[in-house]
């Protein structure tokens, strides 16, 4: 269906949208999205601020191609974000509900993360609009699509931090440990871990509490062998919420065991913001896009994924149902790449 296609169901005419959850580089170009795409099918558009909470709370605005037409450029999110403790609880799912009524919604398009899609499906227990997700995290832990919109900013971004990190690595011959995010998964670490040529990459799909002495005890051996026979720096990143303790705890049980100072360096919430980069304006236009034809189409408990290049509907109960594991093979590669400096430098 192209943009200008009229629409033909004449049922629909007030869409809403909102942004939830951790706010992602991109979710702007995918408020534009849905906005040209909604306006071009003769729906209003009708946006609610701060999450669920301007669900629950009636605060909202009316969005035209005016309001969107200078915003794929900016990170962050123009209806702002939040967690919504109260949507998890039934009272709170009443009241989204009543709003959605009294402003005559016949549709609502939420971008965020899994936790958000499962408010959605929530919502959709008490009202019979048509409920539609679009994915939008830098955790890109949600299941169903290749990519969520935000995931490749984050990545870039921290990618550049810790080039940046190398250098003054490199020039003291110093041991950094770097914690990126990722609430529950390794995403973000796997993919930035390998593209800055991490000397090792700590995360939840190669991690183990039982083993952390015995990681411990290798890393150790590892940095004295690069920073006092080989002159280099050692560079590990490791994900949050990981370590017991925390990742401070971690650096220093490293400097204590290894007897070579190892600093922390957390890069935190720079990776939530910056200007999206192309990769996630394009994913977040088609996905807005697809979610008014998905409205348009009758469709409704669903989530836009993109799978092989190719956008889906996505069932949100499938889509919620399990966390998307990171690749065997990108945890196979980071592996392989260090087997194979091992071997050739011993
Ligand atoms: P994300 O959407 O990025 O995964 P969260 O997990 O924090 O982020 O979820 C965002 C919001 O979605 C929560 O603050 C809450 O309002 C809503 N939400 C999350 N889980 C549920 C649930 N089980 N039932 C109802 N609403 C939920
Ligand atoms: O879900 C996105 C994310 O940035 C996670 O990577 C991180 O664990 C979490 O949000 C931080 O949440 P908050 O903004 O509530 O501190
Ligand atoms: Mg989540």
């Amino acid at each position: 269906m192209s943009l200008t296609q009229n629409n033909n169901n004449t049922k629909i005419k007030r869409i809403a949208v909102l942004t939830s959850g951790g706010d992602a580089p991109g979710m702007n170009a995918a408020i534009r999205a849905v906005v040209l795409a909604a306006t071009a099918n003769n729906f209003e558009v009708i946006g609610f601020y701060h999450g669920y909470n301007g669900l629950i709370n009636n605060e909202h605005c009316v969005l035209s191609n005016n309001d969107v037409h200078d915003i794929i450029h900016l990170g962050g999110t123009i209806l702002k974000s939040a967690r919504c403790p109260e949507l998890c609880t039934k009272n709170g799912q009443l009241k989204a509900v009543e709003t959605l009524k009294i402003n005559n919604i016949d549709a609502l398009v939420v971008i965020g993360g899994d936790g958000s899609f499962k408010g959605l499906q929530a919502i959709a227990e008490y009202w019979s609009g048509q409920v539609i997700g679009i994915p939008g995290t830098i955790d890109n832990d949600v299941d169903g699509t290749d990519f969520t919109i935000g995931f490749s900013t984050a990545v870039n971004t921290a990618i550049d931090a810790i080039d940046k990190i190398r250098d003054t690595a490199n020039a003291f011959d110093r041991v950094f440990v770097v914690e990126l995010m990722g609430r529950h998964s390794g995403h973000i670490t796997f993919n930035v871990g390998i593209s800055c040529a991490a000397e090792q990459v700590i995360s939840f799909e190669n991690f183990q509490v039982q083993q952390k002495q015995a990681i411990l005890s290798t890393l150790a051996e590892n940095i004295k062998q690069a920073i006092q026979y080989k002159h280099r720096s050692y560079l590990i990143v490791i994900a949050e919420n990981l370590w017991p303790n925390g990742s401070q705890a971690f650096a220093n049980e490293l400097t204590k065991i290894s007897g070579i100072d190892a600093t922390l360096c957390t890069l935190g919430y720079i990776q939530r913001g910056g200007s999206p980069v192309a990769k996630d304006r394009i994913l977040a236009t088609k996905m807005g896009v697809a979610a008014i034809q998905a409205i348009n189409a009758q469709e409704t408990n669903m989530m836009i994924g993109e799978q092989n290049n190719a956008m889906v509907l996505v069932l949100l109960s499938e889509a919620v149902q399990h966390q998307k594991q990171v690749s065997q093979s990108l945890v196979d590669a980071q592996q392989n790449i260090l087997a194979m400096t091992a071997q050739t430098e011993t």
